[in-house]
């Protein structure tokens, strides 16, 4: 039976608790650990959510009714233990913050009992995540998830702080709005009062933003729920959340000053970690020549070399081909790995594929000087040596090479390059490297649709020097857009906005939108944009993705209280669910007889 915990007031947390409380009279509350009978001595560990700490009930000095209370806890019941601070008598545990010391209580009471968890509640926990999701509120219990949970309130905090110092207004923007422009699907609300209409969340509070620019806030953030009903990968939820910014009369690099600002004090103030300023510029055309990602991971080389020129007059049909459709050829130097066993090689061979090569050329350069090369025989000796010190070959390397359109080119290398540096241990957790990728091309050419899209977002303002192709060679328009990356991870991203009438009509006509179409779209912008718009520009980061770096995970779950699964529903409330027919009647829907099935199913 649960007792109350009347008359008791809780001094401190578990951990809190150190040599200096050494004599004190303490409660503290929480959740047994574990408990070591050793009859007449019972020692239980008593968690909350600062750590553990012991509780030593001896004979002689507590009431023996207490110890045998003490033998009976339980995994998980919820206690209430108030005692003396004494420093241990037996053996010290290095382990745990509080190893020095122990509680000799004088009362103890079960506030609540628990049964016996599905899984143990512990650090690194070996459990499937369908069931640590299932039981979500067991699993955050565990030290690691705490500490991800703690570490996200901290960042969150200290965001909060500094930008409110630098000037800039909170401000809540609408969850039930129309659609936005941010290029993923939307979740749809149906209206109620407004049968057959919709509502939809927003992928980001982007418009809105803009409108704030206009209503004269000056400098606005907030952090923000967005919503995408995309598919999921291990750095991808539904629901996720946005540090979201805008400033009014800015250009690129005032945007960029703060955000850097920013950065430094969050990694210093939080990990410890300092960030050299200002962080490194890429454009996004030399991040893909020498990356193949407009997101690289600069905390190793094996950077790509173009071999297009050494190689254009061979006679190897792969390489000719490519080059006369307009393609490339481009290698990496996997250093030391040339002696790579012939199985292992023919994986990375596969693995190029599934990123849309028609195969991998390679050379694998012995230790001796001895090769080993799929298509030497295509070449002659001479050819082969050139293309080897265009490469930096050495003995011992592994010289891969892709040839194709660009496009691919980059993807294969781009992958390839990461997949190596995880083979190979290149990957350091903790080496903090930050790049701001910039100068991002304007427009993307969609082949299924066979027009241009907006490779941010329709809003985002040209390159001035490139404003004058945006008739005459609208794929060669960089944009005024940049993105922070970190470790290989898009965290963030941005631009400064078109706020002149006459680009931003450029810009749909060149998108294909008919005048009549961006006014029905986005006429409240535009319209709005007529009452004297103030320059302005912004970011928003990806707060899971940059607390999942953070915190070493390798999926933004961890770092998430609530997370989804890859199929979007989540495990513990079983949502999505189905609903009453009087609640569809009231919003004027029927459902489909194929979904019926689905959902009864
Ligand atoms: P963007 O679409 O690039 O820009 O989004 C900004 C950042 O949000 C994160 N992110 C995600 N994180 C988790 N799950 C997702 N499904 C997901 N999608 C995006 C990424 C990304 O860098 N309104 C613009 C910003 C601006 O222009 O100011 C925007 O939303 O880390
Ligand atoms: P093949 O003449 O098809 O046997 O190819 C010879 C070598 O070139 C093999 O190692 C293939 O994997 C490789 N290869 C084929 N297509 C490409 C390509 N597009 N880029 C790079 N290597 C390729």
């Amino acid at each position: 039976m649960a007792e109350s915990m009347k008359g008791l007031k809780r001094t401190h947390r578990c951990a809190e608790l150190s040599e200096v409380n050494a004599g004190e009279t303490v409660t503290v509350m929480g959740w047994v650990q574990k408990n070591r009978n050793k009859g007449g001595l019972v020692f239980v560990d008593v968690r909350d959510r600062s750590g553990l700490i012991q509780v030593v009930f001896e004979e002689g000095k507590t009431d023996e009714a207490l110890i045998e209370k003490a033998a009976k806890l339980r995994s998980e019941y919820v206690v209430a233990v108030t005692g003396t601070v004494e420093r241990r008598s037996g053996a010290v545990n290095p382990n745990l913050a509080t190893g020095g010391i122990e509680i000799v209580p004088r009362e103890l009471r079960v506030l609540a009992e628990s049964e016996t968890p599905p899984f143990p509640v512990e650090e690194n926990s070996k459990t499937r995540e369908e069931v640590r999701l299932k039981y979500r509120y067991l699993d955050l219990r565990r030290p690691d998830m705490q500490r991800n949970l703690m570490m996200r309130s901290k960042v969150a905090t200290l965001t909060r702080q500094f930008l409110a110092d630098e000037g800039f207004l909170e401000i809540e923007t609408p969850i039930l709005i129309g659609s936005t422009p941010e290029g993923a699907r939307d979740y749809l609300v149906p209206s109620r009062i407004h049968q057959g209409r919709f509502y939809a969340l927003p992928q980001s509070p982007q418009l809105f933003k803009q409108l704030l620019m206009c209503a004269g806030c000056d400098r606005y953030f907030q952090i923000a729920k967005c919503f995408r009903d995309e598919d999921l990968r291990a750095d991808r939820q539904p629901e996720f959340t946005q540090i979201d910014m805008e400033l009014s009369f800015v250009d690129v690099d005032d945007v960029i000053d703060v955000n850097e600002r920013l950065l430094k004090k969050m990694f210093e103030e939080v990990l410890g970690v300092s960030v050299p300023l200002p962080i490194p510029r890429m454009t996004w055309q030399e991040a893909m020549d020498r990356y193949g990602s407009d997101k690289p991971d600069i905390r190793f080389g094996m950077e790509l070399t173009d071999v297009t020129e050494t190689v254009k007059d061979s006679e190897f049909a792969v390489f000719k081909d490519a080059i006369e459709n307009g393609g490339t050829v481009r290698g990496i130097n996997a250093k030391g790995q040339g002696g790579m066993p012939r199985k292992k090689i023919d994986k990375l061979v596969s693995f190029a594929k599934d990123y849309g090569a028609k195969g991998l050329a390679y050379i694998a350069i012995g230790e001796d000087g001895s090769r080993k090369s799929s298509f030497a025989k295509f070449m002659t000796e001479e050819e082969m040596t050139v293309l080897i010190g265009a490469m930096g070959g050495e003995n011992g390397d592994l010289l891969l090479f892709a040839a194709d359109k660009n496009k691919t080119v980059w993807a294969v290398l781009g992958a390839l390059r990461l997949e190596l540096a995880s083979q190979m241990g290149l990957l350091e957790k903790d080496d903090y490297r930050f790049l701001w990728v910039t100068e991002f091309p304007l427009l993307e050419w969609d082949e299924e649709e066979q027009r241009f899209t907006a490779m941010h977002h329709p809003f985002t303002m040209p390159m001035e020097e490139d404003l004058e192709f945006l008739d005459s060679n609208p794929g060669k328009v960089r944009a005024k857009a940049y993105d922070i990356v970190l470790n290989g991870n898009e965290v963030g991203g941005g631009s400064v906005r078109i706020f002149d009438p006459e680009i931003q009509s450029k810009m749909f006509e060149v998108l294909g939108f008919t005048p009549e179409q961006a006014q029905e779209q986005f006429g409240f912008l535009l319209t709005a944009f007529k009452y004297g718009v103030p320059p302005h520009a912004g970011l928003a980061y990806g707060l899971d993705r940059l607390i999942m770096l953070m915190a070493k995970e390798d999926s933004i779950r961890d770092v998430m209280a609530f997370p989804k699964v890859k199929d979007a529903s989540d495990l513990m409330t079983e949502a999505p669910t189905a609903v009453d027919r009087k609640q569809l009647e009231e919003l004027g829907l029927e459902i489909a007889e194929v979904c019926q099935e689905k959902s009864e199913g």
